[in-house]
């Protein structure tokens, strides 16, 4: 092959010095699973302080923490009492005031969680809502209706909740009788606001504010598509999928998701994110929506500035595949002006080292239990490496999930009995849910919890395997993932890929993705291979980083990922 290539431009780069948010790299934090300070076994604010210069060594440019308010954990922390304090389990408001004060200290931008679509059944409103009774101010503010039939007694319509089971509970009245039913889209822990209500509205826009004015960059927005519910609420009967985003091919739009006046709220936000001035504050919407037209209306320039691409996280391990999703998403997004923010992990699927360790084409599984059918665990990282130096070589933001920089394995043996996911209690087993992609971090392999905290405790139970994964076990070691990761950020930085343009390669056939960045005003080819031969580069190209090794003559094999400048 000559080092002519023939190239197709798919994306116009960006300036250098667009706003930081356009090419951030952003690492998820699951806080109860990160660091553990007080030795409780479940990780807090203090430990994440301690240990942030690990997130300044990797490379990355912020930190999104997963819920940390006051929660009775009935989700996890999806579950909010008090939007503004921190609960208990992770610290105090100080804890969280000092951690951001030593990230900005160390130049990482700190982002949470906001969830405005349900509280918790114990946050003060929902409780004043259950003693004022039907048709009080106090009810309006979440979604409370009669039930159907004579007597009430079924639920106002035939929603499912999103962990299985009902979208309604019906509540006692004061007075002891049988009384009015509350939607939850998730958890019977986690009823849902009233978006029609301007109370609801503006209590939003003061948390907004309270976190912006302690200093935050930004928030991830939980189930952003989710706010605002179609009037009448009329019946859906399908099974629910947030996780998947699948709405089954003729079916009716869902008139709980994507309705058009959620925008509406997202305008108001950005209003108030903007007055703060810059460097910019951000939104970053969760949206399972379909399609990327559809999904990309929540980035236009007046609404969020960010949205998870989960069509990219979805997509097979196929070139073929993976080329659509990456054109289709960047024409979608540059459509509106936006980047496209790439993700392969976080806390709600299987880890990607695992996912991609399961058979081509199959369904993705919510969970993997001991019984299930078993991910192969060496193709899973092989795969997961050229993955993420494909995704980190792409134009646009990315996030990362915390433990996917020491090619951590999805947990798959956990016993039942230690599982908390609603999902799996709701569903009754029948889906295994997400706790074995929220196992603690190993620090440490020869210390307790692998050095998650200073006692043996751990929530959720360590692999055995997961000491071989941890930190200590791949720092300075060449070919570890954790030094492929540091490398590939250093040089997507040092060639401004987050801001180049993109071209299609023409001639390496079907089975490989070949892409050029043109950042920083040089090429670099980025190559992924996923068919059977090794493929050969163009002569005159000098290899930057690798997924893993090349071919004594210097090919790159099947399931690896290469920049290379040209
Ligand atoms: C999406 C979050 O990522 C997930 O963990 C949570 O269970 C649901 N939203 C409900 O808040
Ligand atoms: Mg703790």
């Amino acid at each position: 092959m000559t080092n002519s290539l023939t190239t197709h431009p798919i994306h116009p780069a960006v300036p250098e010095d667009a706003a930081w948010w356009r090419h951030a790299v952003i690492y998820q934090i699951y806080p109860r699973s990160w660091a553990d300070a007080d030795g409780d076994g479940i990780g807090d604010l203090p430990g994440v302080t301690a240990r942030l210069e690990y997130l300044r060594a990797l490379g990355v440019d912020a930190v999104w923490f997963s819920p940390f308010y006051k929660s009775p954990q009935a989700d996890a922390g999806y579950d909010v009492a008090d939007y503004r304090d921190i609960d208990p389990l992770f610290g105090t408001l100080a804890d969280a005031d000092a951690m951001v004060a030593k990230a900005h200290a160390l130049g990482l931008k700190v982002i949470v969680d906001l969830v405005p679509n349900h509280s918790s059944d114990e946050h003060v409103w929902f409780q004043a809502a259950l003693a004022a009774g039907p048709g009080s101010p106090e009810r309006d503010r979440y979604m409370f209706r009669d039930g159907r039939g004579a007597d009430g007694s079924e639920p106002p319509n035939d929603w499912h909740s999103v962990f299985g089971g009902d979208g309604w509970t019906r509540v006692t009245e004061a007075d002891g009788t049988p009384g009015q039913w509350y939607l939850h889209l998730f958890d019977t822990k986690q009823p849902d606001f009233n978006w029609d209500n301007e109370q609801v509205r503006a209590e939003f826009e003061a948390i907004l504010r309270f976190w912006l004015d302690r200093g935050i960059d930004g928030f991830r927005v939980d189930v952003a598509h989710g706010l605002v519910k179609e009037p009448g609420l009329p019946d859906y009967d399908a099974e629910l999928h947030i996780l998947d985003g699948e709405v089954q091919p003729g079916a009716p739009k869902p008139p709980m998701w994507d309705q058009d006046g959620v925008h509406e709220v997202y305008r108001a936000w950005r209003k108030i994110l903007d007055s703060y001035g810059e460097p910019d504050r951000i939104l970053c919407a969760e949206a399972w929506v379909r399609p990327q037209e559809r999904a990309v209306r929540y980035v236009r320039p007046d609404e969020m500035h960010q949205a998870f691409n989960f069509d990219f996280l979805q997509a097979q391990w196929r070139a073929a595949d993976l080329r659509a999703v990456i054109d289709s998403s960047l024409a979608a997004a540059d459509s509106v002006g936006a980047p496209s923010t790439w993700v392969l992990s976080n806390h709600d699927v299987v880890r990607h080292a695992s996912r991609l360790g399961l058979p081509v084409g199959q369904r993705r599984p919510n969970g993997i239990a001991a019984d299930d059918p078993q991910p192969d665990r060496e193709l899973g990282l092989t795969r997961a490496r050229a993955a993420t130096t494909l995704m980190l070589a792409l134009p646009g933001g990315a996030y990362l999930y915390q433990g996917e920089e020491l090619g951590l394995p999805e947990s798959t043996d956990m016993p039942a009995s230690f599982r908390q996911d609603p999902t799996f209690i709701r569903s009754k087993g029948e889906e295994i849910g997400r706790d074995g992609c929220r196992v603690p971090m190993p620090w440490t392999k020869d210390a307790p919890s692998f050095g998650f905290g200073p006692s043996e405790a751990s929530w959720l139970p360590q692999p055995a395997i997961y000491g071989d994964y941890a930190v200590d076990q791949q720092d300075g070691v060449a070919g570890s993932t954790l030094e492929l990761y540091r490398e590939l950020l250093r040089v997507r930085r040092e060639r401004q890929l987050g801001t180049g343009g993109l071209e299609d390669v023409d001639g390496f056939g079907d089975d490989v993705v070949a892409l050029v960045n043109t950042g920083q005003g040089q090429r670099t080819l980025v190559l992924a291979n996923l068919g059977a031969e090794p493929v050969a580069l163009p002569a005159a190209a000098t290899v930057l980083v690798a997924s893993g090794a090349l071919t004594a003559d210097g090919l790159v094999p099947t399931d690896t990922t290469v920049w290379a400048a040209l």
